[in-house]
C-alpha cells in the first residue's frame, strides 16, 4: 500500500498568510498541518508516500525533506497546473502504478488518524473506500447520498445537498481508479473532481465502501477552521515546562513551554503550547493558544490564537482573540502623538479594532 498526499492549491481563503507560505505548512499546535498527514500514514504502516505539489513545491520539499525524520520515503511529484484533485492523483499514476493507495488532502486533519481504516481497506479489498462526516455546511463539500450503507450518489458542492454527509479528504483506491480518472470531464468549476471519479466507479458497478467517521475532522482552508483545529489538537496537550518561569508567574493546567523561553510576571492558562526562545512578560496567555519559537508577548493578553515564529504582541493592553499572526508580524500600542492607528498591512490582511 502506498500513500499520496495532495499538497498543491493556492490557499486563497487564508491570504495573506498563503502569499508567503503553503497552506499545508501553517502550524496547528505548533506543527505544520501536513506533518500530521505524513505521521498518520506512517502510523498506518505506509512508508512510501508521494507528495503532489504545486507552486509551493520548493517550500514543501524544504520542510519535509526525504521523509527520514518521519521514518518514511517521500517522493515529490509536481503537478503541471492546479486542475483539480483527480488531475493531481492522475499526475501520480507513474509513481503509484498498480499499487492500492491512500490519498490524503494535505490541509485535512482527522482526529484519530487513519490506521484502522487502512487495515479495513487492506482486509476487505473494496475498489474504493471513502470517509464521510456529518457537517453543518454540506454545500461547501462533496456530499454523499446513502441507501443503508451503500453510496448511491456523490455530488461536488451541491447547491441543495441531499444529506449532511461530507466527503472527508481521505480516500483509498485500487487500480480501477485509473480508468475512472481517464474518463473524466472538467466540472463546472473547470476542475477534474475526485468526487466525479468516485461517482464513475459507483456507476460502473465497482465496490465503493463508505465509512462515517465519529471523531472530529477538519478541512483547514479558513481561519475559523484553523483555530478550531488548533483548539481540538490542544485538547490533548500534555503539561511540560522546559523554559524558565519566575515566581511571580502562574501556569495553570496543560501548558507546554519550550526550552529557552522566559515567562515573567505572567499568567498562562492551558491548554497552551509555547515554543522555544519566546519571551512572555506581564502577559496573560489564555486557553487554545499556540505560540511558535521566538515570539514575544509583553503587557498584552492573547487567547484562542496562533502566533507564528518571531511574531510580537507588545503593550496592546487589551486582549487579542481568534487571531492568526504570520511570521515576524508585530502588533503594538504606540504612544507617539498624534494618537492614531498606524498600519502597514499586506494585501488581504484583516484587522478588527475596538
Ligand atoms: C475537496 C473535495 C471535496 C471534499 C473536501 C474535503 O474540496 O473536492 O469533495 O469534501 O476537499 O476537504 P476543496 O477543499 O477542494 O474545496
Amino acid at each position: 500500500m502506498k500513500g499520496l498526499i495532495l499538497s498543491g492549491g493556492r490557499g486563497t481563503r487564508l491570504r495573506p498568510i498563503t502569499y508567503t507560505s503553503a497552506k499545508q505548512l501553517v502550524p496547528v499546535a505548533n506543527k505544520p498541518i501536513l506533518f500530521f498527514g505524513i505521521e498518520w500514514m506512517r502510523d498506518a504502516g505506509i512508508t512510501d508516500i508521494g507528495i503532489v505539489t504545486g507552486d509551493t513545491g520548493a517550500e514543501i520539499e524544504r520542510a519535509c525533506g526525504d521523509g527520514s525524520r518521519f521514518g518514511v520515503n517521500l517522493t515529490y511529484i509536481p503537478q503541471s497546473a492546479p486542475l483539480g484533485l483527480a488531475h493531481a492523483v492522475g499526475t501520480a499514476q507513474g509513481y503509484l502504478q498498480d499499487s492500492p493507495f491512500v490519498v490524503y488532502l494535505g490541509d485535512n486533519l482527522v482526529k484519530d488518524g487513519i490506521a484502522p481504516l487502512v487495515r479495513e481497506f487492506e482486509r476487505d479489498q473494496p475498489n474504493a473506500q471513502i470517509l464521510l462526516a456529518h457537517v453543518k455546511n454540506p454545500q461547501e463539500f462533496g456530499v454523499a447520498e446513502l441507501e443503508g450503507d451503500r453510496v448511491v450518489r456523490l455530488v461536488e458542492k451541491p447547491k441543495e445537498p441531499k444529506s449532511d454527509l461530507a466527503l472527508v479528504g481521505v480516500y483509498m483506491f485500487d487500480k480501477t481508479v485509473w480508468e475512472a480518472i481517464a474518463s473524466l470531464k472538467p466540472s463546472t468549476r473547470g476542475e477534474y473532481e475526485i468526487t466525479d471519479a468516485i461517482q464513475s466507479l459507483i456507476t460502473t458497478g465497482y465496490n465503493v465502501r463508505s465509512h462515517v467517521i465519529q471523531g472530529w475532522w477538519k478541512d483547514t482552508g479558513r481561519l475559523e477552521d484553523l483555530l478550531e483545529a488548533n483548539r481540538l489538537l490542544l485538547e490533548t496537550q500534555e503539561r511540560s515546562i522546559l523554559g524558565n518561569v519566575d515566581d511571580a508567574s502562574q501556569i495553570q493546567g496543560r501548558v507546554h513551554i519550550g526550552a529557552g523561553t522566559q515567562v515573567i510576571r505572567s499568567e498562562i492558562r492551558g491548554p497552551v503550547i509555547i515554543g522555544e526562545n519566546c519571551h512572555i512578560e506581564d502577559a496573560y496567555i489564555g486557553p487554545f493558544t499556540s505560540i511558535q519559537d521566538g515570539a514575544k508577548v509583553v503587557a498584552s493578553e492573547v487567547e484562542h490564537s496562533i502566533l507564528l515564529e518571531g511574531s510580537r504582541v507588545l503593550n496592546i493592553g487589551g486582549r487579542m482573540e481568534d487571531s492568526l499572526l504570520g511570521r515576524d508580524v508585530e502588533v503594538r500600542r504606540d504612544d507617539r502623538k498624534p494618537r492614531a492607528y498606524r498600519f502597514m498591512l499586506g494585501d488581504n490582511s484583516q484587522v478588527s479594532v475596538i
